[in-house]
């Protein structure tokens, strides 16, 4: 067993069978070509930022360290940029928006790495990952053969894609390669943005204006991960029928919704707030007071906590709107 500390933003004390640091992509075939990887666990981990530990992992994690951006190819519109999966997902964002790669800025001040940002199709601001992924360089557990999945293949949904479903576990990413843009194309048309934009009177921003407008509107909702344990949003925002949506907003008419493909997409914060969650702790887990999707870290939380605390709440939404909730944070 180790005791090496496992990074996980939420800050839990964790130990797992194995601990393997990856520096270099070049490591990863070697390293994958063991068939003895593939009959026990595996956890692939870049930042811990989305990682709940609710017990000893018994069997190997693999933690992506290696860096590097390179640009690939420059066309008249567009580049090709790949980065390492170890790559810390801001740094990344920053360095883009420096050399003059647009595309990624509405993602700017999200935690985690490179390498998660496809498993898990971040998003924020009205932008996800998958907006700009070109492709991803990932390698099989058991035999550490490559393989290229493009944008189509690897499936992506709202914070979801193929990694999390029929591949779960059985590739590990290298790195990733963005289809970015020369010239820059602001996305302010969601509303907590354009509200903060226009407080400080800013009508035509920079992409460095807009990153740091965007990196404020966040850190003013969210914990900052070096101060305050959390995993981000614990919940997903759940969908509901058309038919369903009008029950509620009958009910609650200042209910936060808004229209998707199959109904009604709910600010699930907005729900847990309504419920009087907001602010409250059970055992060391609290729900974040500005935030009522974010499940935080009162001192010393146990992964235990977080469960009783996610439980409870789940309850609740069920029985009050009859809505239920889906955690995004990946329970270990
Ligand atoms: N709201 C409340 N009470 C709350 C929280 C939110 O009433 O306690 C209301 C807000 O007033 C707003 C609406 O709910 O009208 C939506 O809130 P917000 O803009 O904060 O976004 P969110 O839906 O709660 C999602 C992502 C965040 C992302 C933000 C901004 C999910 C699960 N979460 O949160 O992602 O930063 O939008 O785009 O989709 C993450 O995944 O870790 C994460 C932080």
């Amino acid at each position: 067993m180790t005791n090496t500390t496992i990074p996980n933003t939420f800050g839990i004390a964790a130990t797992a069978d194995c601990y393997q640091v990856v520096s270099r992509e070049e490591e990863l075939p070697s390293m994958l070509a063991n068939p003895t990887l593939v009959e026990k666990p595996c956890l692939i981990l870049g930042g811990g930022s989305n990682m709940v530990f609710t017990r000893h992992f018994s069997g190997t994690i693999i933690h992506l360290e290696n860096k590097g951006v390179r640009l690939m190819e420059a066309h008249d519109d567009d580049l090709l940029v790949e980065a390492a999966a170890g790559e810390v997902w801001d740094d990344f964002v920053r360095y883009c928006i420096s050399q003059g790669w647009y595309g990624v800025e509405n993602l700017v001040a999200i935690p985690g790495t490179v390498g998660a940002a496809p498993v898990q199709n971040v998003g924020a601001y009205g932008r996800e990952a998958k907006d700009v992924i070109h492709s991803v360089r990932a390698y099989e557990l058991g035999t550490g053969v490559k393989r290229v999945f493009g944008n189509d293949e690897c499936r992506f949904g709202y914070r979801d894609s193929i990694f999390k479903h029929e591949l779960k576990g059985r590739y590990v990413v290298g790195s990733v390669v963005f289809r970015l843009h020369r010239t820059f194309a602001p996305d302010i048309r969601y509303k907590a943005l354009s509200d903060a934009l226009l407080a400080a009177g800013i009508t035509s921003p920079t992409p460095t204006q807009l990153a740091d407008t965007i990196a404020e509107v966040r850190w003013s909702k969210l914990p900052r991960p070096e101060v305050t344990g959390s995993a981000g949003s614990f919940f997903k925002n759940p969908i509901v029928s058309a038919e369903h949506y009008e029950r509620l907003k009958a009910e609650y008419p200042d209910m936060v919704a808004y229209p998707v493909a199959d109904g009604y997409k709910l600010a699930a914060g907005w729900l847990i707030e309504c419920a009087g969650w907001k602010g409250r702790s059970m055992g060391r887990c609290g729900v974040y007071e500005k935030q009522a999707l974010v499940l935080v870290n009162r001192g010393g939380c146990t992964g235990a906590d977080v469960i009783a605390l996610a439980d409870a709440i789940t309850v609740d939404i069920q029985t009050r709107f009859g809505v239920t909730l889906e955690k995004e944070a990946i329970i270990i």
